[in-house]
């Protein structure tokens, strides 16, 4: 009976054959331990001399790190292993021999791993934090198919820009130029506003010069828009989103976060409803803090942000930032115009905005006049406004970035081990 690792628990005490590779291997003169990797899994393969044709027992010590084998074999309960089972291996089919796997079981410097990450892949860790990256997705769907969103797809070619002109990737369009998308919003706006509930999930580029942690190139954004929906009533969408998020993440990935170390309070920690603090408070925090520098006005950066953070157990909402560092579309807050109905949620653990958002601009000549001021001119933002002038509803959305919520809740320092290739400030390859 073929079948694959993740399925062994249907099959105890029976035999089994899984196509698989080699992903490390101990052997003595009498019995081998091979570490069998599926894709699907890992598990233990154990081989003894006395109980396989001899033949079997030279293949099994002979057999490199990465070959691809079909291993044939009884399963048992394994009590000393995180996954349970392990297989008393009787035969053994080398497939494909691999030679001087570059990986091996020991130290490799962060450059190296980058540059054969299409082999790095392989490893247990990522391939736990991909399974986690793919339970964050699934999730993601579920959530929004329940709570009565519609899937729309804006598209990646653009011509204009949704988050400003300083980061856009360029790229010729016959005989126009077009951007590559910063983010779908602008046209789920559109969408909001025939569909009522929408969510979009896909790649966005950013031709940012940052080399942090949290900067990639290529990034995946969650962008939910609602019509009829306020800021207030969008920070608790976000706050259950976020929720659905850990413990989807928590009940599914049980043994990916054993692999990865996850510390579990952590993440039975995110439960909604998370604090919100004022763009104002948190100023005065980190004048308390001693960002003796800090001004009313100012963006906040990492450290700042990771300064905020720490004051709170779960995620924090800073909200009303003040007008100027938020992009045109943000909504000005009718008693306070100075400041915007927004907010970024800052993560816990220094992995700091994993969502920005706002409630958007619905009046036609405030938003005409935003176009003034940003030097929005030419055609191709027409149709944006005009979604002000046919029925214009109060509504507003978010952008979550997959990437760095794949990090904090896998427990993964940096957000290049949390896509399967990915785009960095130095980096295209592989
Ligand atoms: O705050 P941002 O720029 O917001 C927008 O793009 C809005 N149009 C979203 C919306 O309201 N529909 O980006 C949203 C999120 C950030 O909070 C962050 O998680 C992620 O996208 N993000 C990045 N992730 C990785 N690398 C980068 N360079 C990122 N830039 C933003
Ligand atoms: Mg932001």
């Amino acid at each position: 009976m073929k079948t694959t690792i993740i399925q062994v628990k249907d099959y105890l005490n029976q035999e089994v054959t899984i196509g698989g590779w080699l992903a490390n291997k101990r052997s003595s003169g009498k019995i081998a331990f091979l570490q069998l990797r599926d894709g699907t899994g890992f598990i233990q393969g154990v081989v003894v001399k006395a109980e396989v044709d001899e033949e079997v027992f030279e293949t099994a010590k002979g057999l490199t790190q990465e070959s691809s084998v079909y291993v044939t074999g009884t399963i048992v309960e394994d009590t000393r292993s995180p996954f349970g089972f392990e297989m008393q291996v009787k035969n053994i089919e080398l497939i494909h021999e691999a030679i001087d796997y570059p990986i091996t079981p020991k130290e490799h410097g962060t450059e190296f791993l980058m540059d054969h990450r299409h082999l790095w892949l392989r490893s247990k860790k990522q391939h736990a934090v991909m399974k986690i990256r793919n339970e964050i997705i699934r999730a993601t769907y579920q959530f929004f198919n329940d709570n009565g969103f519609i899937k729309i797809d804006p598209p990646i070619l653009t011509a204009t820009s949704a988050e400003g002109t300083t980061d856009l990737f360029h790229t010729e369009y016959f005989d126009q130029e077009a951007y590559l998308s910063q983010s779908g919003q602008l046209y789920l706006e559109a969408a909001a506003m025939a569909f009522g509930k929408v969510f979009s999930f896909g790649p966005t580029f950013r031709a940012e010069k940052s080399k942090t942690r949290r900067h990639l190139i290529e990034f995946w954004m969650m962008e939910p828009e609602m019509a009829f929906v306020d800021h207030d009533e969008s920070l608790e969408v976000q706050e259950n989103y976020m929720s659905y998020l850990a413990e989807s993440v928590l009940k599914n990935c049980a043994l990916e976060l054993n692999t990865l170390e996850r510390d579990l309070d952590k993440l039975k920690n995110i439960k909604a409803p998370f604090p919100r603090i004022t763009y104002d408070q948190a100023i005065e925090i980190l004048k308390e803090k001693g960002f003796d520098d800090i001004e009313w006005g100012d963006d906040f950066g990492a450290p700042h942000e990771t300064a905020i953070a720490e004051d709170f157990d779960k995620p924090v909402f800073i909200t009303h930032y003040p007008a100027e560092l938020k992009a045109f579309y943000m909504k000005p807050d009718p008693e306070r115009p100075e400041v915007v109905l927004c907010a970024d949620l800052i993560a816990p653990e220094g992995y700091g905005e994993i969502i920005g958002g706002s409630q958007r601009i619905d009046d036609f000549e405030l938003m005409e006049e935003r176009y003034q001021s940003h030097n929005l001119t030419g055609d191709s933002y027409q149709w944006y406004l005009e979604l002000r002038k046919y029925g214009s509803v109060p509504h507003s959305g978010f952008g979550v970035g997959l990437e760095r919520t794949v990090a904090w809740l896998s427990g993964v320092k940096h957000v290049r081990e949390t896509i399967p290739f990915p785009r960095l400030l130095n980096r295209l390859y592989p």
